[in-house]
């Protein structure tokens, strides 16, 4: 809908829509995301939250994420990382740094992805083979930086 791929999209009205979608808010409010501060005019910096799927071991648990926008975005993809300590494939059991090689969405990125995508992306990886079983760190950890 927002854009063919090799179409460049320009990068504020892009995040402007995010945002507005953000604030309308999507389907059933498993995820959602936002400005880290509403005063950002370089909307480089927003906060993403996904709730743990039902039937995994990331159940009734609420994941924070940071995710940064960088002058390039949506051509380039995001760079994206958990606040909330979690276990899982492909993120940095250290500082919660997603590795994009490891998640397909940001491996393979198309400027018509979002962070919607990314963060519905990641909810569905919790759900998986791989991921929905391993053991977890205690409920409401943090990574230190
Ligand atoms: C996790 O991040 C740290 C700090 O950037 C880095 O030194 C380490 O190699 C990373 N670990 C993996 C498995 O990528």
């Amino acid at each position: 809908v927002l854009a063919d791929t090799g179409v460049k999209v320009p990068r504020n009205f892009r995040l402007l829509e995010e945002l507005e979608e953000g604030q309308k808010g999507v389907g059933d409010g498993t995820v959602s995301w936002g400005l880290e501060d509403d005063e950002d005019m370089t909307l480089t910096r927003w906060t993403g939250m996904v709730i743990g799927p039902p039937r995994t071991i990331y159940e009734n648990r609420i994941y924070s994420l940071k995710i940064e926008c960088g002058p390039k975005y949506p051509e380039a993809p995001p760079f994206v990382r958990f606040v909330t300590k979690i276990n899982m494939n492909g993120v940095n059991s250290s500082n919660g740094v997603v590795d994009p090689r490891a998640i397909s969405v940001l491996a393979k990125w198309q400027n018509s992805y979002s962070i919607k995508v990314v963060l519905q992306e990641l909810r569905r990886l919790m759900m998986s083979k791989e991921n929905m079983k391993l053991p977890q760190p205690p409920e409401g950890q943090c990574y230190s930086n």
